[in-house]
């Protein structure tokens, strides 16, 4: 059962009686001469559409009276010519059919039909402030041009956008179900990466080990650029180069994940190319990992978004100081080092973000219906990632035995009744465990 109609369901339920929500989705873009850049569809449109073509519209009508609820696709016309260049477009009808629409058109009939579908309709829900808006000027000028014949146009205007952001927050099953496997082909990307590891190859001949294990498993794309940053690059936080040679002793930190089928995956693992942590290596590891542990353990539902960093923040920052990365008579106690943000010297990134359609997905950090906007309760359905990380420049005061080492690992998780599950555990991350891996293919 697809989904994608249970969604306009619940997004329908939600607007004034009658009323029409409009959305497109997302333009072809060309590259150069005739090349465009690969196409992706619109998140937004996706997820209530489940159409993956250019030049479509969805309009959706509430109900009101007798008048049942309608979802209406604009969608290319079926054409043997672009058929022949460019491959199989479904066209209106067998849209219609295979998608579960209740009606659908050519998408050069959308100016006309939609000065009748606004005709009467109270208010009109889209993507305010957007490229839609000249668009939307132009129907409601067609609308109102109509009101000698006693037709009224939508007198308010509503944003669509905020709307779906908040659905798209909670994953359904059918999310789950993708990005679990989106998951676990991004973690067995890393395991071919870290096996493929050597010192003398360069951070590309690694990349390429990635998009392999990615494509092979039926992964449309990377869900954003690939970082494999061996040595110093792994203090660069988005680093995208991948052109080093890996050198004997560096550690190599990789952060990608797979987009499969319009969903996400984003881990990061940090790991030594010549198959062995240093003592300094491992020390600083084994950190992150303590601080990623104690982020996770944060994730319960009922307590705020925010715990999770401030967890992490406290673990890292305590290492810090004991390490001497920080100096306690300069920073004073971890309090006070939490408190004047001394750890961000060496973490100055947040601990993660939404993840769904997009890498970083759609939804509010803080209640805003709320006085102080405080960060807002996770829930279960929640899908997020957790990512510390440490990442030592050299400098006047840092311990030279840590310079240049940069460690990042992050996780996918949903929120769940009992806590978090994770999506991402293929993905090797003890130090015995990517050792082990390492060691079997030497
Ligand atoms: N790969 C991008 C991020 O971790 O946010
Ligand atoms: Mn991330
Ligand atoms: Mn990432």
């Amino acid at each position: 059962m697809m989904p994608y109609a249970a969604r306009r369901a619940r997004l329908l339920a939600q607007m004034q009686p009658g009323a029409v929500a409009v959305l497109g989705t997302a333009p072809e873009v060309l590259r150069n001469g005739d090349s465009d850049y690969p196409y992706r569809h619109d998140s937004h449109f996706y997820y209530l559409g489940g159409f993956a073509e250019p030049d479509s519209f969805l309009v959706l009508v509430a109900a009101r009276g007798e008048h049942a609820a309608r979802s209406i696709l604009f969608c290319r016309e079926k054409n043997v010519e672009r058929e022949i260049w460019e491959g199989f477009r479904f066209g209106p009808d067998a849209a219609q059919r295979e998608c579960g629409f209740d009606e659908a058109y050519p998408i050069g009939e959308l100016d006309a039909r939609m000065a009748d579908i606004l005709a009467d309709a109270p208010s009109l829900y889209y993507a305010l402030g957007s490229r839609l808006d000249a668009r939307v000027a132009i129907w409601l000028e067609a609308v109102r041009a109509r009101s000698r014949s006693g037709v009224t146009a939508p007198q308010t205007t509503h944003h669509l956008l905020g709307m779906l952001d908040e659905m798209r927050l909670l994953k359904d099953a059918h999310e789950v179900a993708l990005m679990a496997r989106a998951g676990a082909i991004s973690g067995q990307a890393h395991a071919r990466a870290m096996r493929a590891t050597r010192p003398g190859l360069f951070e590309y001949e690694i990349e390429a080990e990635l998009l392999h294990e990615f494509r092979r498993s039926g992964a449309q794309f990377p869900a954003c650029p690939s970082i494999v940053a061996s040595g110093a690059n792994a203090c660069v936080l988005h680093y995208s180069a991948n052109n080093r040679r890996i050198v004997d002793g560096d550690l190599v930190l990789i952060d990608a994940g797979c987009e499969l089928d319009g969903y996400a995956a984003d881990i990061t693992r940090t790991y030594p190319a010549n198959g062995r942590f240093s003592d300094a290596q491992r020390t600083l590891y084994e950190l992150v990992l303590r601080a990623q542990a104690a982020a996770l353990a944060a994730i319960v539902p009922g307590r705020p978004y925010s715990a999770i960093h401030d967890a992490a923040v406290r673990v890292l920052t305590e290492g810090m100081l004991d390490l001497g990365l920080l100096d306690a008579g300069k920073v004073g106690t971890l309090d006070d080092a939490i408190a004047s943000r001394a750890y961000a010297q060496f973490y100055m990134h947040g601990t993660g973000h939404w993840l769904g359609m997009d890498v970083h997905d759609v939804g509010a950090y803080r209640d805003v219906s709320l006085p102080d906007k405080p960060s807002r309760a996770l829930q279960p359905g929640m899908a997020l990632t957790v990512e510390p990380g440490i990442y030592v420049r050299p400098g006047e005061g840092v311990p030279e035995r840590f310079w240049d080492i940069g460690i990042r690992i992050e996780d996918d998780v949903l929120v769940t009744d009992a806590g978090c599950r994770i999506l991402t555990g293929d993905a090797p991350k003890d130090v015995a465990e990517i050792e082990a891996l390492m060691r079997e293919t030497r």
